[in-house]
């Protein structure tokens, strides 16, 4: 009998010109955290010798990348969009097999890299930098963007194209060349962006793949005396792992991480979106978004009728495959995931917080083989408990309620990150308020605390990150330098300050 075909495939490092095995000879699995029997892929395990393998060919790739003139880099951007779009299905499709999210979040996943590579592709014709006045007669003065070199990139599984995105584009247009290391756990929709690449006429070297684990490529990764810069997204404690590399080798380094973001309810609410709004923030993707509205602050007045609804609304979602067309929400990501999920449902009980729904890891026949959690809410919590203030990254929604305005920006504010928040509110001067005293990197009114654009910067304040933005013209300033030349077309020595 002939033997069933095997349906995944085995995948390779992108080094320079080659997809190469790890020389660690070691491999992990990619499986469908909605049905782990299936398969994806069998990826390299790779390690410090393949990582320095490929910061060698980035290095190498960089003395021609940086003189292909800018618009000439944004054409290969350019294509690369317009080829995700050709493929946004097939790429989404695998994204939901491999990540779990619902397959319309998917696409909006894919959506997201082609946003951002029509962005920064436009941004091949900009770069601009100042021509400016000198103090001095017959002198010129001007600044311009240099590339930064090699750029290293560590990068999460929640939306494993267009995070990877928000870093790639930016820096190839600025003439850097790039090493990434995509997490383990939804390797191949990032692969998928860098295939697109490839195809769109990416020189090979200039964006080099390397899969693995994070201690045993990502640190050394972050660890690579010939980086030239460092971005990272995911936990606040590799994040500052990372950071504390970049440091040592005073290296430029961008971290994104953790959120605990907060969405205000006001008693002048319209509860209907308000209710709407918490639904996919909170649940949406599963919960796991750095933005994922994580805390909703409900006005006394109306905490009663909002959270009746909510609840209501939270027992009707539909969990299950995300590939399932009438799914609501996927999976979680992993077992470890779960695991966290229902330490932080015994925390939150263990503080005294009430649970209206969920709680749970889902069992029967259609949950079986994969990782489901049940949507979960928690009202009576108050500000100091640790479900109030730690990251879940997962399905699980914290409700506080208050009694004035000002109570509500102090509760939002009381964290340690500062990534996202929101506020429903129809009082045009509480919104402007909101908007200026609420910190976070990220605000909106009258809507959940997920759904940033491409164009505008993304990241925040406090212990979120370390300062840096992605996203728009944000991103540039990372992955460039600023050069300023001064022409001295006087023919004679002047001197600055002195003369
Ligand atoms: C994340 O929260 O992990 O703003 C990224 C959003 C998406 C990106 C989220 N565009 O919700």
């Amino acid at each position: 009998m002939a033997s069933a075909k095997p349906t995944h495939k085995r995948y390779r490092n992108l080094i320079g010109d080659r997809w190469a095995p790890a020389r660690t000879h070691h491999t992990f699995e990619n499986r469908n955290p909605a049905n782990t029997s299936d398969l994806i892929g069998v990826f390299p395990a790779s390690g410090a010798m393949d990582v320095a393998d490929a910061v060698a060919a980035a290095k190498m790739a960089f003395h021609s990348w940086r003189l292909v003139p800018a618009p000439k880099r944004a054409e290969v951007l350019f294509r690369a969009g317009e080829l995700l779009a050709a493929r946004k299905e097939r790429y989404a499709h695998d994204m939901t097999r491999e990540m779990g999210k619902v397959l319309v979040e998917s696409r909006g996943d894919v959506q997201e890299a082609i946003d951002t590579a029509f962005y920064m592709a436009g941004e091949g014709r900009r770069l601009f930098g100042q021509t400016t006045q000198s103090e001095l007669p017959n002198k010129f003065a001007m600044s311009t963007r240099m590339p930064v070199g090699v750029c290293g990139m560590i990068t999460p599984w929640n939306f494993p194209m267009a995070i990877p995105s928000w870093k790639l584009l930016p820096a190839l247009v600025c003439g850097n060349t790039c090493v990434i290391k995509p997490a383990e756990d939804a390797p191949l929709s990032t692969l998928h962006l860098v295939e697109t690449l490839l195809d769109a006429g990416l020189p090979k070297g200039v964006v080099n793949i390397v899969f693995g684990f994070g201690p045993e490529a990502g640190g050394p990764l972050g660890e690579h005396p010939d980086l030239d810069a460092i971005s990272f997204t995911g936990s606040s404690e590799t994040g500052r792992k990372v950071g504390q590399n970049a440091a040592a080798g005073l290296k430029p380094c961008s971290l994104e991480m953790g959120g605990k973001n907060a969405m205000i309810v006001m008693d002048d609410a319209n509860l209907e979106l308000a209710v709407e709004g918490a639904l996919w923030g909170a649940f949406g993707t599963t919960g796991q978004r750095c933005t994922a509205t994580s805390r909703i602050l409900l006005h006394r007045e109306i905490a009663v009728a909002f959270t009746r609804q909510l609840v209501e609304k939270a027992k009707k979602l539909r969990v299950g495959d995300g590939l399932k067309k009438n799914t609501q929400l996927g999976p979680q990501i992993n077992g470890q995931h779960i695991a966290t999920s229902e330490r932080y449902v015994q925390i939150a009980l263990a503080e005294g917080a009430k649970l209206l729904t969920g709680g749970k890891r889902l069992h029967g026949k259609a949950y079986a083989t994969g990782h489901f959690f049940a949507p979960t809410i928690f009202s009576g919590v108050t500000p100091a408990m640790r479900i109030a203030q730690e990251e879940v990254f997962g399905p699980v929604v914290s409700l506080l309620e208050f009694d004035s305005f000002e109570q509500a920006i102090a509760i939002a504010n009381g964290v340690s990150y500062g990534l996202s928040a929101s506020i429903y509110t129809r009082d045009v001067n509480r919104g402007y308020r909101a908007m200026r005293d609420l910190e976070a990197g990220i605000v909106y009114i009258n809507a959940p605390t997920i759904g940033a654009e491409v164009h505008l910067p993304f990241g925040g304040v406090k212990q979120t990150g370390n300062g840096h933005r992605e996203g728009g013209n944000a991103a540039l300033d990372f992955y460039s330098s600023w050069k300023s030349i001064y022409v001295d077309y006087s023919d004679r020595l002047q001197r600055a300050q002195i003369d």
